[in-house]
């Protein structure tokens, strides 16, 4: 772990003092934003809410504040979903259905797919190219994809408790109509194959998003990324490096939606976020991040959440750039 001064090694207290620190210092931010009430059960959430993990090297945990409060993975599960689906099909196969630029548009915008010739949504990130790679996912039914898609997450946080929280799913099911919306007009203009079942297709995305996890789940996921697909508590290789090296550039363009740009500038993290006010950080070959903090800004990504990220990045001088 960098230090101040460097890229010295900070201790495990060292970090925490400094965490608890710096989350005490950015609760404030979070009376800026404001909880996704889109999907009712994402209201529930206390919006002052904010918890941070970090996965070193060694595949110990460093946590504080609300760290143990558990959240759903929302967007963030569209970076497990595209490692399985290049994993499972090849980057050839995914990017014939999915491009690989930033949108300036907002997350669930049906915009840019009706302007674009070939008909693919943009990127994976936003949620017309998270439904096709959801649909890349191996599996020959819904219950068989959400099935491999929930362990491969497991096996991604270290954690085999990870589940599905099912409140949050049905609520998500029951109000969906933008994903409904996006997901019938992709099949409609070719995006996705007349053959898809497109309510299968939601079942699964759905429930991808409706993942429960805390932030050392999140921080462990992080780390496999960090460190080129393995997982830094066994040293399995979980993931091939040439995919987690297409996830984190997609990261850095992508993750954030309409505030990439400004986050790679400030923090130059690679991340994800999801309107649970979940985020997910790698710094390669350093740490894994796990931030949650549910009120968000006006794009949806955790506004407390990113500010203590920024300032992470500058004190332990984590940027890529
Ligand atoms: O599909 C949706 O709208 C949600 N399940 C996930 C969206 C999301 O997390 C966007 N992130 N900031």
């Amino acid at each position: 772990m960098g230090s101040d001064s460097g890229r010295g090694e900070m201790s495990p207290d060292a970090l925490e003092r400094l965490l608890r620190e710096r989350v005490d210092a950015h609760r404030a931010v979070a009376r800026k934003g404001k909880l996704a009430t889109y999907i009712p059960a994402l209201g529930d959430a206390d919006p002052l809410h904010l918890g941070v993990a970090v996965c070193l090297a060694d595949g110990r945990i460093v946590a504080a504040g609300d760290a143990d409060v558990p959240f759903t993975l929302q967007s963030v599960s569209k970076v497990p979903a595209l490692l399985l689906a290049l994993m499972d099909r090849g980057p050839d196969t995914v990017f014939q259905h999915v491009g690989m630029e930033p949108t300036s548009e907002p997350f669930d915008s049906i915009l840019k797919l009706e302007l674009r010739d070939p008909a693919k949504p943009l990127n994976p990130m936003i949620n017309a190219g998270a439904i096709a790679v959801t649909w890349l996912v191996a599996g020959e039914t819904a219950e068989a994809r959400i099935a491999r898609l929930l362990s491969f997450v497991r096996r991604l946080c270290g954690n085999d408790a990870v589940a599905i929280n099912e409140r949050v799913y049905r609520s998500e099911w029951e109000t969906g109509d933008r994903n409904r919306a996006l997901a019938y007009f992709m099949r409609a203009i070719g995006a996705l194959p007349r053959e898809a079942d497109v309510e299968e297709v939601l079942a699964v995305y759905f429930q991808q998003c409706a993942i429960e996890v805390t932030c050392a789940d999140l921080a462990r996921m992080g780390a496999v990324l960090a460190f080129d697909g393995v997982a830094p508590w066994s040293g399995e290789q979980l993931v091939p490096r040439e995919v987690v090296r297409i996830a984190r550039a997609l990261m850095v363009t992508c993750g954030l939606y309409n505030e990439s740009g400004r986050f790679a500038v400030q923090a130059g993290i690679p991340a994800k976020s999801g309107v649970s006010g979940a985020v997910l950080a790698a710094v390669p070959k350093r740490v894994g991040l796990g931030v949650y903090g549910p009120a968000l800004d006006d794009k949806g990504n955790s506004v407390a959440g990113l500010s203590l990220l920024t300032d992470l990045a500058g004190v332990l001088r984590l940027s890529l750039f």
